[in-house]
């Protein structure tokens, strides 16, 4: 059995990781942003074209993974397996939850008009699921702090962990 995944799973795994701490960033940023201040609507539009595209890779991540062969399974003890499956199980459903929270936000609210320069600024009101979008991004840096660690210190004990998602790792 392959001790690697597939380059299709890297690339996706990567360009994932890369699309979500930019959008963590860029969310971050926009936010804090006067709402009068143009760069904070330029920043909204980015932020709601990658996040669906952010949500679109990460179905197509998962059928990927679900459909395609699976590398041999790292030498865990049972619990530590569950563990780690269930923080990577709590990712996939973490990034559903910001598409889905973040699109049901922009509907239901002026969001669009607002980027597009029609309305001055964005109003939420009380609006849920912008309260769990914004909510949810912690639980999801937290998850992906927990799976990094995990994987680091699995890494420096047994080693070739890495290497399994780093193609140019010998
Ligand atoms: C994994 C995907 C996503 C991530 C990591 C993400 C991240 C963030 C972050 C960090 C914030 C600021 C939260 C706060 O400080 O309370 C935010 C706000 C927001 N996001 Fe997302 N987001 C994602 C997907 C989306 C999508 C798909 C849309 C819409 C199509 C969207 C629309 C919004 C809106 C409307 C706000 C509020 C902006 C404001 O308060 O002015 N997000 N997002």
């Amino acid at each position: 059995m392959n001790e690697r995944w597939s380059k299709k799973i890297v690339a996706l795994h990567w360009l994932s990781a890369a699309l979500l701490v930019g959008m963590v960033i860029v969310g971050s940023v926009m936010v804090g942003l006067p709402a009068d201040e143009p760069l904070r609507r330029v920043l909204g539009r980015a932020h709601s074209l990658t996040g669906v595209t952010l949500g679109v890779l990460t179905l197509v991540r998962l059928v990927v993974r679900l459909r395609g062969p699976s590398p041999a399974p790292i030498p865990l003890a049972p619990l530590h397996r569950r563990g780690a499956a269930f923080i990577q199980g709590l990712i996939y459903l973490g990034l559903f939850g910001m598409g889905l929270t973040g699109v049901a936000t922009a509907y239901r609210s002026n969001w669009h008009a607002y980027i597009e320069g029609a309305d001055p600024s964005p109003v939420f009101d009380g609006l849920l699921s912008r309260q769990v979008h914004g909510v949810l991004v912690i639980g999801l840096v937290l998850l992906v702090g927990a799976h990094v660690i995990g994987v680091l210190v699995q890494e420096v004990r047994k080693g070739g962990t890495l290497r399994r998602m780093l193609p140019f790792l010998k």
